[in-house]
């Protein structure tokens, strides 16, 4: 990145140059994130901006501080969610500065049982927060991240405990079958089924499927979609909308469609395509084909650049929604490797995104800050984890045709799995914290918080058919 001012080569006389000097330094912002979108050289220069920028917000390193944790306001799933981005970061720039306290992070937030359940998020943890940093553990075992130690947690072993303590959740005692997004019957949510929790075990599940080759991942991957697809919360023109109400056997569903959702079910399905064979390969084909084809209301008018519909224009996107491009950005990248297919389909989008956002990135006090829009060619709002880290992900994700694509058991992965971590204990509530418990302390639980306490509520209809 280069100041602009020292960008341009004058022939001007010198006391001309320093007065011009001096104006631009008037007329703040003067930085800018400098992208050429060919050059991959520009594009890890202008990533490497931004994840400084993401990492300043992070202070779980620090002695005295909780690794893993982001200061509050942050969920704790978002700090599992930064992990992820900072694992995509090294893979793709090369750039190890932050290895060390993701891998820090990680594994101080993986929990005794090894399974990303933490005693202190009790009082909060969704089965959606948990399958964030379980992705990340995915996204780590994926790109070969550097192992810990043997007597450590280990990345694949990680995701699969995650992946069996939400499998034993499977609720079929209402709206035949799926995940609650709550995991425990004191918090708030507990009677919802949300379309990101299943979605996120549904990734897991086909990711393990693709590194493990073990069938069983896959049948739960094609469970989880059917079952998604049969209460109505993918739709038949593949919306995703947000979740449903087990009170009343998931007959009514929240319509509000997220980046994300669609996000986190198109790397699924992706991974089904690529692992599956015969007929079966021609299904998942047409259903990744069927999420971009309606994903179109997530890119601003014709512009292709990404926006969250939901709430963008509006202003009121609040804190975790600000992060969600973040993942749509991700997973769209993540799909060109093993859907290589939608690849001249997907691109146009995030290298149009891309560079949007980084004209937008202008904001703070060094002038690279990022705020949520990127629609509107300069910074405009607030700065905060999502914005950098959504900004991070879509600059990121352009690097995706020279990264190498992920590695599995058999070509090339070299983190130790256990397949029967996690199982037994996925449900268990720590006595200590069951004595805790009182109904004052039912805090906002990490994600959507705000859609559940309006509950299902009939969302106009531009969002849905926008
Ligand atoms: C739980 O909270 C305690 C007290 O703040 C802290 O020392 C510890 O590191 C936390 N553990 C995790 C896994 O975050
Ligand atoms: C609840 O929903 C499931 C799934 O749609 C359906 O199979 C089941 O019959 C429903 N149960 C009742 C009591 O309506
Ligand atoms: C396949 O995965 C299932 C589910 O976790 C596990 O029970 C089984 O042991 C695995 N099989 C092999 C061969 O690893």
């Amino acid at each position: 990145m280069q100041l602009r001012t020292t960008s341009s080569h004058s022939t001007a006389p010198s006391w001309l140059s320093t007065l011009s000097t001096l104006l631009l330094l008037i007329a703040l912002p003067i930085r800018a994130i400098e992208l050429d979108i060919d050059n991959d050289d520009s594009i890890k220069n202008a990533a490497k901006q931004i994840a400084k920028g993401l990492t300043s917000y992070y202070t779980g390193h620090r002695p005295g501080d909780t690794p893993g944790n982001l200061p509050a306001p942050y969920y704790w799933w978002e700090a599992g969610a930064m992990f992820g981005a900072l694992i995509d970061y090294w893979s793709y720039t090369g750039d190890d500065s932050y290895n060390a306290i993701t891998t820090q992070g990680m594994i101080h937030q993986a929990s005794e049982d090894r399974n990303f359940m933490p005693p202190n998020q009790t009082k909060a943890e969704g089965n959606d927060d948990q399958g964030f940093w379980g992705m990340a553990a995915m996204s780590a075992a994926e790109r070969n991240f550097p192992n810990p130690p043997p007597e450590q947690p280990q990345w694949l072993a990680l995701v699969q405990a995650t992946f069996n303590s939400q499998a034993a959740r499977w609720d079929s005692a209402t709206c035949g079958g799926g995940l609650k997004w709550q995991i425990f019957r004191f918090n708030n949510g507990f009677n919802y089924k949300n379309t990101i929790s299943n979605g996120c075990f549904f990734n897991m599940a086909a990711r393990l499927a693709t590194y493990t080759n073990n069938g069983t991942y896959a049948e739960w991957a094609e469970k989880t979609w059917d079952w998604s697809r049969q209460v109505g919360l993918i739709s038949p023109d593949f919306h995703f909308f947000d979740g449903t109400d087990d009170t009343t056997n998931c007959s009514n569903l929240n319509r509000i469609q997220w980046t994300y959702n669609a996000g986190v079910y198109l790397l699924g399905a992706a991974h089904m395509f690529h692992h599956s064979e015969g007929p079966a390969k021609e299904k998942w084909k047409a259903r990744v084909q069927g999420i971009i084809d309606g994903m179109g209301l997530f890119f601003f008018e014709n512009t292709n650049i990404m926006y969250e519909v939901a709430c963008e224009n509006r202003g009121t996107c609040e804190l975790d929604q600000r992060s969600f491009k973040a993942y749509l950005a991700r997973w769209m990248a993540a799909t060109t490797q093993v859907a290589p297919f939608t690849s001249d389909q997907l691109m146009p989008k995030l290298r149009a995104s891309a560079q949007a956002a980084a004209k937008a990135c202008t904001g703070g006090s060094d002038g690279t800050k990022c705020p949520l829009k990127w629609t509107t060619g300069k910074f405009e709002g607030e700065t905060g984890v999502g914005e950098q880290m959504a900004a991070l992900e879509v600059i990121q994700s352009t690097l995706i045709k020279s990264a190498p694509p992920p590695v599995t058991d058999d070509n090339g992965g070299t983190s130790k799995g256990d397949p029967s971590g996690g199982f037994e204990k996925g449900n268990e509530t720590p006595a200590i914290l069951k004595k805790e418990i009182t109904a004052g302390d039912k805090a906002g639980a990490g994600i959507l918080t705000a859609v559940v306490i309006m509950g299902i509520i009939a969302a106009p209809y531009w969002l849905i058919f926008a």
